[in-house]
């Protein structure tokens, strides 16, 4: 079988799309999970993010003029993070995954900034942690997809105060205050998101201050996903995401998810104790450790 490896163009993202969502279901359908619902056009300016100006990052793997498989990867400050990798399901088994990793992979190791490469994949995707594993990129950090509605939110049993976010706009002096806020929790700035979040028009920004100075960010989106959030004390956290919860509600929103790390305790304590339940497990892989995890909860699988 002839494959050709190039970079993507705008008029690969759509066959990109379903290749991603049809290995995807493929897996889900295997372990008896539930299926993927990924509308092309709600994800298509996360898609034109990561194709970036000159799809140097996304690369299609093509065969007869059909989209395979392809991969995608960031480089935000000095961390590489493989965004995504998919073959569609009848190209599997033939090395096309390998081939798309290894072309990723020898970028990010000739790539003079990447201090730690990074990964994220479902936790019983063994394929895909034996490939990253063998390639010098392990299992670091658990991530549980938390999810819950509007109808079983439960009072936590110590009653907690939300902590009052102001609303950001996207100006310079906000990415300042959230660089700094990522250099700290997350070692790596990523500015070029922030910007993406700041504008995108399903998605809010909240600061939160403490003593005069910016103690946290969080964002939160239509879908009800919470996140990213940082802060720079974990003692902020349950209060943090109260307040989310209590403006999501607000403004109708009755479905939640949060992707947060095993070690954020004051999450997972404050979301369990208000009836979350457990959807998804994943890993973040990585060459090195990185992140206060335990200070962080994350965005999107894509963008951590
Ligand atoms: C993970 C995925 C990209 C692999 O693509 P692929 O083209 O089928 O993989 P390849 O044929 O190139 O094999 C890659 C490696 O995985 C191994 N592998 C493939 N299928 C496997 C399986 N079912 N069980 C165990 N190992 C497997 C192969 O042996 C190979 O290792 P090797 O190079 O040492 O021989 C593909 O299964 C997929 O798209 N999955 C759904 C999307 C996903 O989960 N992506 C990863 C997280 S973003």
């Amino acid at each position: 079988m002839k494959v050709q490896y190039r970079p993507a163009d705008d008029g690969d993202l759509h066959p990109a799309h379903t290749a991603l969502v049809d290995s995807l279901n493929q897996f889900a359908a295997q372990r008896a999970m539930p299926l993927v619902e990924l509308d092309f056009e709600e994800n298509l300016p996360l898609w034109r993010h990561l194709l970036g100006a000159g799809g140097k990052g996304f690369l299609v793997a093509e065969v007869k003029k059909n989209i395979a498989g392809f991969c995608c990867y960031i480089v935000r400050d000095g961390l590489w993070f493989l965004s995504y990798l998919a073959v569609a399901p009848e190209f599997q088994g033939t090395g096309i995954g390998r081939e798309l990793f290894d072309r990723a992979l020898s970028e990010a190791q000739g790539n003079q900034t990447a201090k730690v490469v990074a990964a994220y994949t479902n936790a019983s995707n063994w394929p895909s942690i034996s490939l990253y594993t063998r390639n010098g990129i392990y299992p670091r950090m658990p991530v549980l997809k938390l999810e819950g509605s509007i109808t079983n939110l439960c009072e936590p049993p110590e009653p907690v105060d939300p902590m009052p976010g102001e609303v950001a706009s996207l100006d310079e002096e906000t990415i300042a205050l959230i660089d700094d806020i990522d250099l700290e929790i997350r070692h790596f700035k990523r500015d070029i998101d922030h910007r993406f979040w700041l504008g995108a028009r399903s998605m809010r920004c909240y600061l939160f201050k403490k003593n005069g100075g910016t103690t946290g960010y969080a964002y939160v989106a239509d879908d009800g996903t919470i996140g990213p959030l940082a802060a720079l004390s974990t003692d902020d956290i349950a209060a943090m995401l109260c307040f989310c919860l209590d403006r999501l509600s607000s403004q109708g929103v009755d479905m939640f998810a949060v992707h947060v790390p095993g070690e954020n305790r004051a999450a997972l304590s404050l979301l369990y104790d208000r009836g979350f339940k457990i959807q998804d497990l994943s890993l973040v892989m990585s060459s090195l450790p990185f992140c206060k995890w335990e200070n962080y909860v994350i965005s999107r699988p894509s963008l951590l």
